[in-house]
């Protein structure tokens, strides 16, 4: 029996981008979108342009800088959305407008409070729509799987009809178990003809852990592509994990007859870059790409393995990229050899960026022994989403003690000038990031959250300090790494200051 080919639709810039507290920025979502793409996945859903001008700005990047990928955006059912999209859209080689609109009578009545005619009529309108503009559209049913099964299929018909490419079958919360989901996925096969004209495609999320068992269950019953992400970042427990969706496929194709066309010894490096792009650490014993997933422990594993590697292990780690021996680089490695680093790690910075972060390289190479490709990646994050900032730290002192109010001096150059306040607080870096809204004018920002997280381990190990920060009802956070927290910390505040800065001179 002759293997499917199943596409895979990657979401982690959209709906990974939902994770609580992660947003990348443009140059962010760039770099990654390059490493999508050398994995190769089918398909980059890379935001939601009407959601904000930063949206807008990264599908548009994305859009101008992949060629082999489809570069998909989401939309509501609203023209005013697909315009946007559209727009952002314009420069991609093989564009696909997303429309979605709850079909489930809980998110009709209680979040859209339209009818079901209504909600028909908004499909077939928009639908229509953006497929007078974009050759490609895809349809979601956004809760499909709590969803009247008579109306589901209504709404998916009415989409088809209105010259939807691709359907898409979301569980939305998560709520589906995978023979359920298997059955649903049949069912709508047997009662709309009109779908087998069209891509099927399934989008799981992970709220029972099952994202990944109903995906491949959906795969079983028919469906032809599955959206998911890296690391299964998402909303809520994440969606299904695009790296044990691959290699599920991969490794047990005997029985699933299905592969995809991802080069599967990508998937660890792209794995990192997101980890590194978002923050959100891979817990060690996550499938695939976890820390532990090719370690063995217990003596009679590890003699098992050592006789015949097939006792413990159905994969080997170079199929998915983990046979690189990497040169640990430190203070007496050169360009070249940091420049080729960059390159191994999925980076493609321009000189101009290489040449920034090498510098922060060197710096960083003077404090700590060796820089692992964590530190590597937390520094090129540093650069990318710092690219345009307006302030830059100079200098700063910090008074502190068990006895006193902490006390921060502390400078910043705007291009040429450079601005010095001081500021009392409560603790050092509440101090410095008061001196630093003093410097900014500011008296309306919050700090909302803040958090600091050792890279590596070892007592000369990478800070890296992320924090929140809130103005006018809009949220911005900023990252920043040193080997210092303090200066870390101060990094990540300006970074944020920036961005809301940046943000508020473009709404005028
Ligand atoms: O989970 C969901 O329903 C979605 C849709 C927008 C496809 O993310
Ligand atoms: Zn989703």
């Amino acid at each position: 029996m002759e293997n499917r080919i199943i596409q895979i639709t990657d979401t982690s810039m959209r709906d990974g981008e939902q994770t609580p507290g992660v947003r990348l920025g443009v140059q962010q979502k760039v770099e990654f979108a390059r490493q999508l793409e050398r994995l190769g996945v089918d398909v980059i859903e890379a935001g939601f342009p009407a959601s904000s001008p930063g949206d807008f700005q990264a599908v548009q990047s994305v859009a101008q800088t992949v060629s082999a990928c489809t570069v998909q955006a989401l939309c509501r059912a609203m023209r005013g959305d697909i315009d946007t999209a559209l727009l952002a859209l314009r420069d991609a080689k093989k564009p696909c407008i997303h429309i979605f609109l709850a079909s489930s009578p809980l998110h009709l009545q209680y979040k859209l409070k339209i009818t079901e005619e209504e909600a028909l009529a908004a499909v077939a309108d928009t639908v229509a729509y953006a497929k007078k503009f974009c050759p490609c559209v895809q349809f979601s049913p956004e809760d499909a799987t709590r969803s009247d099964f008579d109306f589901l299929c209504r709404m998916i018909e009415t989409a088809l009809s209105a010259g939807a490419d691709v359907i898409n079958i979301p569980d939305t919360v998560g709520y589906t178990t995978p023979e359920e989901f298997s059955d649903l996925i049949r069912r709508l096969h047997d009662q709309i003809p009109a779908l087998s004209n069209a891509i099927v495609s399934v989008h799981c999320h992970d709220d029972l852990g099952l994202a990944v068992a109903n995906s491949l269950a959906a795969v079983g019953a028919g469906a032809a592509r599955v959206e998911c992400t890296v690391n299964g970042l998402g909303e809520r427990a994440g969606n299904a994990a695009l790296e044990e969706i691959v290699m599920a496929l991969h490794v047990r194709k005997d029985i699933l007859h299905a592969c995809t066309n991802v080069n599967t010894r990508e998937l660890v490096r792209t794995s990192r870059m997101a980890a590194s792009l978002t923050a959100v650490a891979v817990p060690p014993g996550k499938s695939i790409v976890g820390q532990n997933a090719f370690s063995h422990e217990s003596g009679i594993h590890q003699h098992g393995v050592l006789s015949n590697r097939e006792t413990y292990e159905i994969m080997r780690p170079a199929d998915i990229g983990l046979d690189k021996n990497t040169l640990i680089l430190g203070k007496l490695s050169g360009r070249h050899a940091f420049t080729q680093r960059l390159e191994q790690l999925g980076y493609a910075l321009d000189d101009k960026g290489i040449d920034a972060a090498f510098h922060r390289f060197k710096e960083i190479a003077d404090k700590k022994t060796a820089v692992t490709d964590e530190d590597i990646g937390a520094i090129v994050n540093e650069y990318l989403d710092g690219l345009h900032g307006k302030y830059w730290l100079d200098s700063f002192q910090i008074q502190s003690g068990n006895h006193m109010k902490s006390m921060a001096l502390l400078s910043l150059r705007d291009g040429d000038e450079v601005f010095t306040e001081a500021a009392p607080g409560d603790g050092p870096i509440n101090a410095a990031f008061n001196a630093i809204d003093r410097i900014a004018g500011r008296d309306d920002i919050v700090l909302e959250s803040y958090s600091i997280r050792a890279v590596t381990e070892g007592t000369d190990a990478l800070g890296e300090a992320r924090v929140k920060i809130s103005a006018a009802g809009t949220s911005f956070s900023g990252r920043g790494v040193s080997t210092d927290i303090i200066k870390a910390s101060i990094k990540a505040y300006i970074n944020a200051v920036n961005k809301c800065v940046a943000a508020q001179a473009e709404e005028g």
